[in-house]
Parts: structure tokens; sequence; C-alpha cells
């Protein structure tokens, strides 16, 4: 029953041409398609009947070459449309009816708040008509929309506008062309009651590109940070891959209902709204950070996706990983590069480390699924873009850069597999990536053991360095990988060695670029004037874990003095890892925890003396998430994990507690609002100092007042919200009147309220469970709502402590709303899975619960296949 990679087939039909005729109605919509459809004349078979996928539809009427056929002469199923014996050559028109209103899986055509729109990727066109739906038959597509003038009055579709006009009743129409040819995914349409923010790009050859944003006359004010965003993405993509815009219109529009963040369609981007609208008092300095990223991801894909797609979606990460590094090179350019990479490195250590060592692991290129949707994971798009990262790494930028010439000027307009782009970033640098191609087929996150040795009678250096790989289900043996390793020598003052030794490897600035390519290797380095401290894996250079290997005065000196800004941070984050590990090991074995001295000397350190990145200093001080502290555990018990990592912070808090005070007193931010790094900086450094203080709110009230002043005072919503999660951690009256207050004065913003749900489902206050399960039923929340869903719920599944009390309640109020939203939403009830994924790691009487839950998910009667996937997944043997 899985779709498998070795069973691809070329398509027995191409479609070049089709028309697409919609009269919009809630209920009984219809579609006209009319395709010229042909044989392909390098298919493997040349006289098979056509077999168009279908699902959702009703079939109307069918006519071949201008004559209807009856529908008692074609086989319909659940999923397929066929038809015997048709010509080499035909036109096919086939009218169906949907009803956008009833579609709450939203895939396909739907409405969202009064807005008709559509969202098909993966496999979504086949619920809007019967087709090819696969993205390696290319067709140049017509739309012509038909809708009530009144509830309609914008009609939008991909390409540029070539017609339009008054019909009879109150409708009317527009007919849109798209001269690109592109796969059905990319389809789009829109209609609805939208305003048009619009301004102009003029390209670097000088043509006038008409950029618009559509949303609700409510929003009108809050698009400016996205338009921005658009332009600099634009001329981001010309100057450093030499890519431009290629339709006179660009639009993107904002919905309130989406299953993801956003969708490339052709000239056409359909947005999530919380990735469109910002402004200073209801959206955070994150938020605008997030937009410009998934603004940026959209029009790269123009190119990475759109003009050269992926042959089947096994190829998925060929655009996603692609199209994932290249949005975070552009934000690195945009912010702080530093700040950037700890924020994708943090993300991938908390999400994808965690899928790759669970029974949900694959590979970047997978070579089977039962459910595409099932695979837009962080597996995928962040493993997928680290990969790509390797390569510029290995390559260096130029050879890169060459590289991506040579495959846009090899695949423009076709549909390729992740096997050609590294044909062209090999021939094109002439090297043979073979062996790192391993990287697309092998699951699992690689290990690295490292050893040092110090000759100091020769001054010679060695760094030996091992790799490997633990089993992932199906693939027991793995293979040695090729990667790189940026790595700096530090000298006893902290400067970097590198310039002054003798070795073979290549030089990038202050780093040295080393391969691993063999399962052990040795790096020797000769005339190093004193024993150096190893600066490893600079910049994250490859997607792994390292063994522990330095003593933790090592790590703090690191910590202070290493050029690499990644290292500086991964140091204090390693130490902080390992002191809190250190700390459950104690309360587990019924020891008195305590914290390790030169941990807290490294932090006092770096909370007097801040460097003037403040957003660095901020993330310095932020301790591991318990999403990630887990990995590293044999059997997880999280309330453990939680008291220990909470005994670190309150005992961090205790001893740094003037100086925090006075961190938080030297950084206000100005009152107006401005996203500078600097600024930016101010407030983040001031929630992380918040965060801390307030766990001495108890002896000292005085320092729930600071957040309770910072709440009222702030003028924006990074304030507030450092605030009121600072203070989400301490129930009580102070905090429960700021919640209501701010629940007060939000109530009708969904994105605000979606914040507020989050900070209440990811609080350890004791009232958490009572509070979501009351949530579930206040007026703002709707299961219909992605954005709701995952604010409450899916964040209370990564809520370790409540989400895995002892007495199952958490996984019961968990998997009763995955059953109810699964007949719903199946791809959304997919999501909310995960957390009882990896259930073969805790402790026994969770493991049995959640199993329990795992099979009763499982036994529900007309389970989705989504669904269905992940729990057969969790549940088969290891
Ligand atoms: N291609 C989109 C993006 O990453 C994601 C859309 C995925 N949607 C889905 N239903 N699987 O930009
Ligand atoms: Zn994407």
């Amino acid at each position: 029953q899985p779709i498998r990679l070795i069973d691809y087939r070329p398509p027995e039909f191409l479609i070049d041409e089709l028309l697409l005729t919609f009269r919009l109605k809630q209920r009984g919509t219809l579609v006209q398609a009319s395709s010229m459809i042909r044989r392909n004349p390098s298919a493997d078979r040349r006289n098979g009947p056509l077999r168009l996928c279908g699902e959702q539809l009703q079939l109307v009427e069918l006519r071949l070459d201008d004559r209807r056929i009856s529908l008692q002469d074609v086989c319909v199923t659940d999923w397929e449309l066929i038809i015997e014996n048709v010509p080499d050559v035909f036109k096919l028109q086939i009218t169906t009816r949907v009803d956008p209103e009833d579609n709450t899986a939203l895939s396909g055509l739907y409405r969202s708040s009064a807005i008709y729109c559509t969202q098909c990727e993966a496999e979504g066109f086949r619920r809007i008509t019967y087709f090819l739906d696969r993205p390696d038959v290319l067709a140049r597509y017509t739309t012509r929309i038909e809708a009530p003038q009144e509830e309609c009055p914008v009609l939008l579709a991909n390409g540029n506008l070539v017609a339009a006009g008054e019909m009879d009743d109150g409708f009317h129409f527009a007919e849109w062309q798209d001269p690109f040819p592109k796969p059905s995914y990319l389809f789009a349409l829109v209609a609805g009651d939208l305003v048009k923010i619009e301004d102009e790009f003029v390209t670097a050859s000088g043509r006038r590109v008409t950029l618009q944003i559509y949303v609700h006359e409510r929003n009108r004010n809050k698009c400016k940070h996205a338009m921005v965003s658009l332009k600099k993405a634009m001329r981001w993509d010309e100057q450093v891959y030499g890519r431009e815009y290629d339709l006179d219109q660009y639009m993107i529009v904002a919905v309130d209902d989406f299953n993801m963040g956003a969708m490339e369609n052709k000239g056409l981007n359909l947005f999530n709204a919380k990735y469109v609208l910002a402004d200073p008092r209801s959206a955070t300095d994150q938020d605008y950070l997030a937009i410009e990223g998934v603004i940026a991801h959209e029009y790269f894909h123009n190119w990475t996706g759109n003009r050269i797609t992926c042959r089947d979606w096994f190829q998925l990460s060929l655009k996603e990983g692609l199209t994932v590094f290249r949005d975070q090179q552009f934000s690195a350019d945009m912010n702080s590069a530093a700040v950037q990479r700890i924020e994708d490195v943090r993300l991938l250590r908390q999400f994808q480390f965690r899928e790759d060592a669970g029974p949900m692991a694959h590979p970047v290129r997978p070579d089977q699924y039962l459910e595409i949707n099932n695979f837009y994971t962080v597996t995928i798009y962040n493993k997928g873009a680290e990969v790509i990262r390797m390569l510029h790494t290995l390559l260096g930028p130029e050879t890169f850069r060459r590289g991506m010439d040579l495959y846009f000027q090899r695949h423009d307009g076709q549909a390729v597999t992740c096997d050609d782009f590294v044909a062209a970033l090999a021939d094109a640098a002439d090297r043979d990536l073979t062996r790192f191609k391993h990287w697309y087929v092998q699951a699992g996150t690689p290990r690295l053991t490292v050893t040092e040795q110090w000759d100091e009678r020769h001054c010679t250096y060695v760094v030996t360095v091992a790799q490997a790989t633990p089993a992932t289900p199906g693939q027991p043996d793995k293979l040695p990988l090729h990667l790189p390793l940026l790595v700096g020598l530090l000298g006893s003052d902290g400067g970097d060695l590198a310039a002054r030794v003798s070795c073979p490897y290549e030089r990038r600035g202050n780093d040295l670029l080393l391969e691993l390519k063999e399962v052990q290797q040795d790096f020797v380095f000769r005339e190093v004037p004193e024993k150096p401290v190893l600066s490893f894996l600079r910049g994250f250079s490859a997607p792994v874990i390292v063994n522990p290997f330095q003593s933790r005065e090592e790590a703090a000196f690191v910590m202070q003095h290493d050029s690499d800004l990644f290292n500086r941070w991964d140091a204090a984050f390693s130490l902080a890892e390992a002191v809190i590990l250190e700390c459950l090991a104690k309360l587990v074995a019924a020891e008195t925890m305590e914290l390790d001295p030169v941990y807290l000397e490294a932090i006092h350190y770096l909370v007097g003396h801040p460097t003037d990145d403040r957003s660095l200093t901020a993330l310095a001080l932020q301790l591991p998430a318990e999403n990630h502290l887990l990995q590293a555990l044999k059997q997880i018990d999280p309330v453990a994990l939680h008291e220990a990592r909470r005994f670190v912070k309150q005992e961090l808090a205790g001893r740094l507690a003037d100086g925090l005070l006075n961190l938080y007193h030297d950084n206000e931010p100005s009152a107006t609002y401005r996203l500078t790094g600097d600024q930016v900086g101010r407030r983040s450094l001031r929630a992380v100092c918040l965060d801390y203080l307030v766990l001495l709110g108890e002896e000292q009230q005085d320092l729930l007042e600071l957040c309770a002043h910072q709440y009222r005072q702030g003028g924006t919503m990074t304030e507030k919200i450092g605030a009121l999660s600072a203070l989400a951690q301490v129930p009580g009256a102070l905090r429960d009147e700021i919640f209501d207050h701010f629940e007060n004065q939000w109530r009708s913003d969904p994105l605000v309220m979606d914040k507020w749900f989050a900070l209440q489902a990811a609080s350890p206050a004791a009232d958490t469970y009572d509070r979501v399960k009351k949530l579930l039923d206040h007026p703002a929340f709707s299961l219909k709502n992605p954005n709701k869903v995952r604010s409450l719920l899916g964040v209370f599944g990564q809520n370790h402590v409540h989400f895995h009390h002892e007495s199952g309640r958490g996984y019961r109020l968990l998997a009763d709303r995955i059953c109810q939203l699964d007949p719903l939403n199946p791809q959304l009830a997919a999501r909310l899975m995960q957390p009882f994924v990896t259930w073969r790691r805790y402790t026994k009487d969770r493991r049995q619960l959640m199993e329990q839950i795992l099979q009763e998910i499982g036994g529900q009667a007309g389970i989705s296949r989504d669904v269905y996937e992940i729990v057969s997944k969790s549940l088969a043997p290891t």
C-alpha cells in the first residue's frame, strides 16, 4: 500500500494546456476543466487507459473531443477516474461539483473567513477536478472565475489578468493566464472581498513588477513590513543568485485558516495571515522576523520550486531544503548572521534530531510513504537545508554559485530529482560527490567522537574524528558520510592560531576546513606554538551530535574567547546542558543538586560583560529547552527533567539577581518601535532577565511588579509578551489579573489571541491542565482554525510537565481532540500526534499509557491515512 520511489514511472499521458472555469458558490461550485491530452512519447506503456486522480468530487459531465461520454462508460472510484480506449491525442472536458463551504480539510478549494481560496500542494488539485495530479506533468493554465460581484469583488488566479467583465444575475468574471507551464500543485485561485496594498519593484534588468498584498479591510494597515520584506527578498535574489522575477505581477493573499505557513503558487502566494500581518502593537519582534523569512522563502521558490520543480514527491527536499537554505542565508544577511545561525541550530536540535531518533526517522529523500503530507517535516526542510549548507561549505561560495547557475541553466522548465541537483554542483565544481550523496538516502543523526593528541616536543597537534550513525527503522547499517568540519585552534590568549600552523587543510577566513569522509580520520597540525584549545564544528558546519570531549574549563574558555560567535554560544549551551543533566542525575539518585562553579562563573562573566550584540547575550543566557535535553536520556522522566532544569534556572536567578537587574535596567528600548538589531536585542535581553528574575518573586514582590510594570508600560507586543511569558511561570493573583487584562484587550484579534492561548498551554504552573481544558471552550478557540489548534493543543503537547502527567490525563486530553479533529482535518490531526511518536523513550507507566492511547486512536473507525501512518509507524516493533 505505500507509495515507493522505486515504482516511479514517467506519466503515460501529458497535459499541455488546461482551461479551467469556476462558477463559485458556497455549496455546489461548478468546475469545468478542458484539457489537451496526449500520450507521453517517453512512457513505458503506450496503450493503457487514461487514469486521472480525483477525490471528494461529484462528476457532472464528461466530453471527449466535444462528444459527451456516458458516465456509465467510465470507471469512477473514490480516488480515480478511468477512461478506456482513448486516442493518442484528444481534448477532454470534465465538469465537477465541489462544496468549498464544507471543505474543513483546507486542501483543494475552500472558504476561509468568507474568502474562497485553494491549497493544492501536495495533492489538493485532485479535490478540484480529475487530473494527472503529479508534479512531473507541466501544463499551461488559463483560469476563468465567475462569482457574485457583491460577495467576491476580487477574483485572482495565477499569471496575468487577460479579461474581466460583468455577467447576468449579479455575477462577474475574470480570466487569468499563466504563461509558465507548471505542475498542478502550484495552481491557485482566490475570490472574495479583499483590499489590496500595492507597490512596485523594478528588476535589475529594468522590468516593472506590480506587487500586491490582499487582506481583509480591517488589516489594511498591517502589510507594510511584508511589502518591505518582499522587496528586500527580490533584490537579494538578484544580487546573490542572479535570479530575477519573471511575471508582471506578484500577489500575496493572507487567509485566516491555513494548514501550513504559506504556499508558493505561481505569481499568487497564499499565506497564513500570521506570516503577513504585523504592527508593533500586536506583533512581536519574532513575528516580524518570521514574516521576513517566510515572505522570502515563498518568493525564492519562484526559482527553486516553480521554474525548476520536483519530479515526484520523494524529491520534496529538492525545493524545500534548498529554499530553506536560501531563506536562512537571506535572513542572515538582513539581520545578525550569528543569531540567525543559532536559531536555526536550536530548531534543528530540538525537533529534527528528535525526529531522526524516533520511529518517524526518514532520509532527506525518503523512499516510501503512505501520505505525503506527513513528509513536510523538519527532516525534509531543515536537515535538507543543512545538506545544502554543507555543499556550500565544501565548495565555497563562488563554486557553489557556479553550480547553482548550471543547475538553473540545465533544468529551467523541468521537473527533476535531488540527483540532478547534486550532479549540477559536482559538474560545476569538477568534484566527485558520490559519498556526499549518502546524506540524501540515510536517516539518523551522525555522532562524532573527537580525541586530541598534543605532542609538546614536536609541536604537533592531532585531532582524531570518528563518525557513527545509529540505526533507524529499516536502516540497520549505516554508511560513512562526507562532511565539512570547520575548526579553529585557540591560543592561550584566546586568539586564532590557524594562520600560524602548518597543515594541508584549506583556510576559510579564520577557519580551517577539514573534510571527514571515512569512519575515522586523523587531522594533523604541525608547528603549533602551544597546546591549543579546539574550536570544533564552527558555525555548526554539519548537522551532527558531537560527543562531549572538552573539559568545562575549556568550554568556558571557548565561550569567552572564540572568534566564532556561534561556537561561543554553543559552548554556553553545552555547558548548561551538562550542568542540567548532572543535576538531574543527582535528583534521580536522591542526592542534593548543586550548581557547578565553573558554569556559574562563566555565566557570571557573561552577565557582567554583555557583548554589543545583545541578542547573542540573551541567547547565551537561555537554558537548553527540555525538548532538547530529553534526547540525551535513556529513559525520560519529564517531570524530573523539568525539576532539574528549574533548579538550575532558580539557582542562577538567585546568584545573579543583581547582575540581571542591572542588565535589565541598562537596556531599555526606545519608546518608538524600530526593528534594528540593537532594539531587538534590548527587548530580548530584558525578556530573558525577567524570565529569571520572576522566579524570585515569592520573596521579592518588587520583581513581580517589574513584570507588571513592563506589561503596562511597554509600548510593543514584544515587551508585553516578554512580561506575560515570565509571569506565566508564577501562578497567582497578579498573573491572573494580567492575563485577563490581555484577553479583554485583544479578544477580537485572532493572531494575538493565539499568543495568549500558547502562553497558557506552555506554562509549567500547577493549574495548566485545568486552564487548557477550560480554554478549549473559549469563544475564541475553534478546532476548525489550525492556528488555534496549534497554539493550544500543539503547544500543550510540548508541555513536558503537564502533557506527561502521570495520571495520563494530558494524553487523554490530546487524544480526544485528535479523534475529533481527524474527520475534519486529517493533515492537522496527524501533526498533533507528534508528542506520542517517541512514547518508547519514557518511563514505564507513561509508556504504557501512551501505547494504549496510540492503539485506541489506531482503532478509530474511519481513521484517516494521515493519522494511521503515524500510529502504525509509532507502534511498529523496533
Ligand atoms: N510549499 C509550502 C512551503 O514550504 C508548504 C506547503 C505544504 N502544504 C501541505 N499541505 N503539505 O512553502
Ligand atoms: Zn517551501
